[in-house]
């Protein structure tokens, strides 16, 4: 069923993109690189081409991209199962964040000078040298951090969003964040301890239990040794943990409502060991749990630039003491995307896998 949905899909996306190119070179327009998916599949399909230079609406920033990093979504919108939000894009460039150089302002622009250093969240399209963004959604780089550590801000707004918005964390509440040293999770493991509140981590291997460990997270476990629910139930002394952060989904449900405390908020920011699974719903009822689901990429405008602004304002002086710092496993330029989507599948990555444009 999916192989004749993409197939279709496919024939669509690859007559779109050469009927673009061959309307461009006629019209003279200044050509830079992208990679358009003009096919779904595997990560060869993952090329770059020549577009025309995006340009800006009179509430966007045009930012010439230094910078742009690999998120799991990309993975799955490269096989066709993760479309860009309405309204579709002119080309389905793959993407979701970048910092970089602003090079040209809407006339409506009042945040952003030409030569300012941003860093912003995408709906796509940042695979590419350059990208128009509306400025509600970017914000200046903070003066610490160079363009490549600035190239992640995506999994720190989702952290931000499950900790403070979704599972309305205070300090010193107790949290258990799972798959801790991956992008997300480390993202959420910091910006927690800076705010105070008690952080358990699960992860999957020695590395990463020493990696989340000198993050100062307070307990680690590596859950192919441990049993998780047991650990937690002896770190908090049966009391469990206000929220769970997760992105594991059906094969950790039951075990993550467990270890909750009464009143505690169970956090789904993946389900990347699959999305159905039974719930007691017994013992949501009689401990009062809250089960919240949140996706970032689907979100209304207004919705994500509060979010987005919000972001910015308390973790600027953050990343500038260096409370705050971005994780990056390794830095790979960006014609090597295929590659960089091979290596984030292998689960063995710790932070973020950053795509150097520039
Ligand atoms: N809702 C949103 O808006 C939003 C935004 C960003 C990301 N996400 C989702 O959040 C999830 C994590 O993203 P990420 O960027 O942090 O990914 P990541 O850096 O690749 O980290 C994922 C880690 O999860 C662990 N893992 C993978 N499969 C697992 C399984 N079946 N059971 C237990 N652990 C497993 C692995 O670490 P271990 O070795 O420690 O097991 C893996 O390294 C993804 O599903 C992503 O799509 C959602």
């Amino acid at each position: 069923m999916i192989s004749h949905e993409r197939c279709s899909a496919n024939r669509a996306l690859s007559s779109r993109s050469n009927i673009v190119s061959d309307s461009l070179k006629s019209k003279g327009m200044v050509l830079v690189k992208a990679m358009v998916l003009k096919e779904y599949g595997g990560p060869g399909v993952l090329r770059v081409q020549e577009i025309g230079r995006p340009e800006v609406g009179p509430e966007e920033i045009l930012i010439e991209i230094a910078a742009t990093a690999v998120n799991r979504a990309d993975l799955l919108e490269r096989q066709g199962l993760y479309p860009p939000p309405p309204p579709a894009p002119r080309y389905q460039i793959p993407g979701l964040e970048c910092a970089g150089t602003v090079i040209a302002t809407g006339e409506r622009v009042i945040g952003f000078n030409i030569g300012d250093r941003a860093m912003a969240l995408l709906p796509g399209g940042g695979y590419a040298e350059y990208v128009a963004v509306a400025e509600d959604m970017a914000w200046l780089v903070p003066e610490a951090l160079n363009l490549t550590q600035a190239a992640i801000p995506e999994v720190y707004l989702t952290a931000f969003d499950a900790l403070w918005d979704k599972a309305e964390l205070m300090p010193e509440d107790r949290v258990l964040i799972h798959a801790a040293a991956g992008g997300v999770g480390s993202a959420a493991v910091q910006l927690a301890l800076a705010a105070g509140v008690q952080v358990a981590a699960t992860v999957g291997s020695e590395k990463k239990r020493q990696f989340v460990s000198k993050l100062g997270a307070h307990r680690v476990i590596n859950y192919r040794d441990q049993d998780f629910v047991a650990a937690i139930q002896h770190w908090t002394q049966g009391q469990g943990v206000q929220a769970v952060i997760d992105f594991v989904g059906q094969s950790y449900l039951q075990r993550n409502l467990q270890i909750l405390a009464a009143g505690g908020t169970l956090v789904i920011v993946g389900t990347l060991s699959g999305a159905e699974a039974p719930v007691n719903l017994g013992q949501v009822l009689n401990r009062r749990l809250t089960i919240r689901g949140t996706a970032l990429r689907s979100r209304q405008r207004y919705d994500k630039m509060r979010l987005v602004q919000t972001f910015a304002r308390r973790t600027t002086a953050d990343f500038n003491s260096g409370r705050l710092k971005p994780i990056i496993d390794r830095i790979i330029p960006w014609e090597q995307a295929g590659e960089a989507h091979r290596i984030l599948a292998t689960n063995q990555t710790i932070g973020k896998l950053v795509l150097k444009v520039r």
